[in-house]
């Protein structure tokens, strides 16, 4: 045959998430509508994370041309993609953004039933040494008929609707749960559609592979201690292997593929670890735990963790099960 194959009959996002929504009674088609706007927003950012367009920025080799600081940079850009993707979308009536002090209303004219939570551009620490870096969001309903406010943000996990990232790795993938499962689609760039490639995604009941910053070791408090040191085995058996990339997308990525555990506890200096509920923890958890897996905060699930403030923080342990679990008795000893 010539050229190239083409598949005539894809599953992409939209079709499986219309599918989905078909199963419902009474479904409007709002949360359709809302992730073909995500869509739109990680289409442009991987294209800006992969430096489309960059031989316009900088001119060609020789030419003393439009320097790279009048660039938008990529966290700013993500942000505006998300917030005017998702305002403009009909479907959502309060954003948060890990990029904006306070929530966002969205324009009365525009407004719909569900909120977002979304950090644009996690790990962007990574951007300049070309390490991945991923978006992360949850949506929730708003369940009252009053003006939205910031108490329509602070539900807990268990509320969410459908959560899920966007990774700009090697390819561009995103991972979304609606509640029946994970599902993983892979940005085909050919004909710019996310296709399903990982279809009922489940991770291990134990994976083999430990991954949380080393460097703060001394800061740990004992569960954490116990744990990391029982990894360190001098029995091949017993022993785990070490992955971090400090790309919170990228190490839950890597753990929901292969297995395993990652963590970002508290630390002496920060008691409520780093990583922020709304928008990193909460979204993640629900993808573990749509995936068989679980995720603490070391005395708590994450997703029962009633939120007081937008941009609050918690300690964090996901992955497989039967690892996750191990730390929860390590809470429970050290208590
Ligand atoms: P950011 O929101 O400023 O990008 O920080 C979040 C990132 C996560 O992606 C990652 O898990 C963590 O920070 C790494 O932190 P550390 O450098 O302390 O290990
Ligand atoms: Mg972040």
């Amino acid at each position: 045959s010539t050229g190239q194959a083409i598949d005539t009959d894809s599953m992409t996002l939209t079709r499986f998430t219309l599918g989905e929504q078909k199963k419902v009674p009474h479904a409007t088609g709002d949360l359709t509508q809302l992730l073909v706007s995500i869509q739109t927003a990680v289409k442009a950012i991987s294209s800006a994370v992969r430096k489309a367009g960059i031989a316009k920025l900088y001119g060609m080799a020789g030419d003393v041309n439009v320097q790279g600081e009048e660039v938008k940079k990529l966290d700013v850009l993500a942000n505006d993609l998300f917030i005017n993707m998702l305002s403009s979308s009909y479907t959502t009536c309060l954003l948060v953004s890990e990029e904006n002090k306070t929530v966002i209303e969205v324009e009365q004219e525009r407004q719909g039933k569900y909120v977002v939570c979304f950090d644009p551009l996690d790990g962007s620490s990574n951007i300049d040494c070309l390490v991945s870096i991923g978006s992360i969001f949850s949506i929730y309903r708003k369940n009252n008929e009053a003006v939205p406010s910031v108490s329509d943000a602070l539900q807990p996990g268990n509320q969410i609707v459908a959560a899920g990232y966007a990774l700009y790795g090697s390819a561009t993938m995103m991972v979304i749960s609606t509640g029946n499962g994970v599902n993983g689609f892979m940005l085909d760039p050919s004909i710019g559609e996310f296709v399903l490639t990982d279809p009922n995604m489940r991770v291990k009941e134990k994976g083999k592979i430990y991954s949380l910053n080393e460097g703060y070791a001394n800061l740990w408090d004992p569960a954490v201690s116990e744990y990391v040191q029982g990894k360190k085995a001098k029995k091949a058996g017993a022993r785990y292997g070490a992955r971090y990339i400090g790309s919170m997308v990228a190490d839950v990525h890597r753990t929901l593929k292969y297995g395993g555990i990652f963590m970002y506890p508290a630390t002496a200096d920060a008691p409520k670890g780093k990583l922020r509920l709304l928008y990193e923890c909460n979204p993640m958890a629900y993808l573990m735990e749509q995936a068989g897996g679980q995720a603490t905060a070391g005395k708590m699930r994450i997703l029962d963790i009633v939120p007081t403030d937008i941009h609050q923080r918690t300690p964090i342990f996901l992955g497989s099960s039967g690892d996750v679990q191990e730390i929860i008795d390590l809470y429970k000893k050290h208590n």
